[in-house]
C-alpha cells in the first residue's frame, strides 16, 4: 500500500476497492443508515489542507467529509503560511507531521506535492498540481461506475487540453479496463511519461487507450464525454492559447457523434461558451454536479484508507466490499 497520494495510479492495487467502498457508503449514509453516520475514522485528528491556488470544490469536499468522519479540518491558505515565503516544503512537512494526521496539499509544481510527501510522517493527499488530480480522478471514476455500472464496452472521451485533470483521468480509466479516447490540439498533448504509464495499464487491463487532434473521430459512440478548462489555473496570462483550441468545445453539434446514452462531464470550474455550452452544461445528460457531490464521498474513503487505522477494511467488511 502506498504511503501517500500523488498520482491516482499510486493506489492501483485498491483502486476498484477504494470506489466501491464511496459508492456503498455514500448509498448508506443517504438511506439514513447510523453505521455511516456514526463512523468516525478521524476521531480526534486534524487534517491539515495547504492551497496555493484558489478552490471551491476540493476545499469544501475536504472540509466538510473531514468533518464527517470525527476529524477537524485546518485549512491553511498560501498568504497565511509561511511556506513559499520563509519556509521549505521540506521544513515544512516535518512541522506539520507533528500536529496532523494527514496533509491534503493544492500547489502549483508537482515537484513540491513529492517533496512534502517525501518529508512527511503522514499521509499527504495530492488536492491539484500541474501534473495530476487524483482526487478528481477518483471522484469522476465513482460517478461513471454510479451511472454506468456495467463498465463492459463502456467509451470515455476527452476533449481538450493535455493537463493535469487529463493525467489521472486517462490512468483511472486504464486501471479501470475503460477504454478511453483523447482529443487535444497539436502542440497540447498529455506528458509522455504519463501516457506510457497509462498505456501500460490499459494493456494489462485489456482496454484501448487511443489519443488523437480529431476531436469529431475521438467522440464516436461516446458513453462519456469530459472537458476542462482550456486556461488552467496559472496560464491565466496565456489567453493566445484560447484560439489554438478552436473545434475542441463540447456543443450539442459535436455530440452528434456520441452515443445517444451520452453523458457529459466537466471537473469544474466550466467556463461556459468557452470549453462547453451551456446547453451541454444544463442537459439533462450532463452529470457535472454528480461528480462535484462525489469528491466529498471519493476523498472520504480516501482519507480512511490512507490514515490506515484499521476503519477502512472494517467498514467495507460491514458493507460487504470483497478484498
Ligand atoms: N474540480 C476542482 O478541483 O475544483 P476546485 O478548483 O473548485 O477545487
Ligand atoms: N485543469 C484545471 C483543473 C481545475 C480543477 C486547473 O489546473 O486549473
Amino acid at each position: 500500500m502506498a504511503d501517500h497520494l500523488l498520482a491516482i495510479d499510486d493506489i492501483k492495487e485498491d483502486f476498484t476497492d477504494v470506489l466501491n467502498w464511496a459508492i456503498e457508503f455514500k448509498r448508506l449514509w443517504k438511506t439514513g443508515d447510523e453505521i455511516a453516520s456514526n463512523f468516525m475514522p478521524l476521531d480526534g485528528m486534524a487534517v491539515g489542507s495547504i492551497y496555493e491556488k484558489p478552490s471551491t470544490r476540493t476545499r469544501v469536499s475536504f472540509e466538510v467529509g473531514i468533518n464527517r468522519l470525527g476529524g477537524y479540518p485546518l485549512t491553511l491558505l498560501k498568504n497565511d503560511i509561511q511556506l513559499g515565503k520563509s519556509e521549505t516544503v521540506s521544513d515544512t512537512a516535518q512541522v506539520l507531521s507533528r500536529f496532523l494526521g494527514a496533509i491534503t496539499y493544492r500547489c502549483f509544481s508537482h515537484d513540491d506535492v513529492s517533496e512534502l510527501a517525501k518529508n512527511s510522517d503522514v499521509p499527504v493527499l495530492n488536492a491539484l498540481s500541474d501534473k495530476h488530480h487524483p482526487c478528481q480522478a477518483a471522484a469522476d471514476l465513482m460517478t461513471v461506475l454510479e451511472h454506468f455500472p456495467e463498465k463492459e464496452g463502456l467509451k470515455v472521451v476527452w476533449i481538450g487540453d493535455g493537463n493535469n485533470v487529463l493525467h489521472d483521468l486517462m490512468l483511472a480509466c486504464a486501471m479501470m479496463g475503460i477504454d478511453f479516447h483523447y482529443a487535444y490540439p497539436k502542440g497540447y498533448a498529455p506528458d509522455k511519461e504519463v501516457v506510457k504509464r497509462a498505456e501500460k495499464l490499459a494493456q494489462e487491463n485489456g482496454s484501448e487507450m487511443v489519443g488523437t487532434t480529431d476531436p469529431s473521430k475521438a467522440i464516436k459512440d461516446a458513453n462519456v464525454v469530459y472537458t476542462d478548462a482550456f486556461i488552467s489555473m496559472g496560464e491565466e496570462h496565456m489567453t493566445d492559447k484560447l484560439s489554438d483550441f478552436d473545434g475542441f468545445q463540447v456543443n450539442m453539434n459535436l455530440l452528434e457523434g456520441a452515443s445517444d446514452d451520452w453523458k457529459f462531464m466537466h471537473c469544474l470550474p466550466a467556463h461556459r461558451g468557452e470549453e462547453v455550452t451551456d446547453e451541454v452544461m444544463d442537459h439533462e445528460n450532463s452529470i457535472v454536479f454528480d461528480q462535484a457531490e462525489n469528491r466529498m464521498w471519493a476523498q472520504m474513503s480516501l482519507l480512511t484508507y490512507f490514515v490506515d487505522n484499521g476503519a477502512w477494511h472494517a467498514m467495507g467488511d460491514m458493507m460487504g466490499i470483497g478484498y
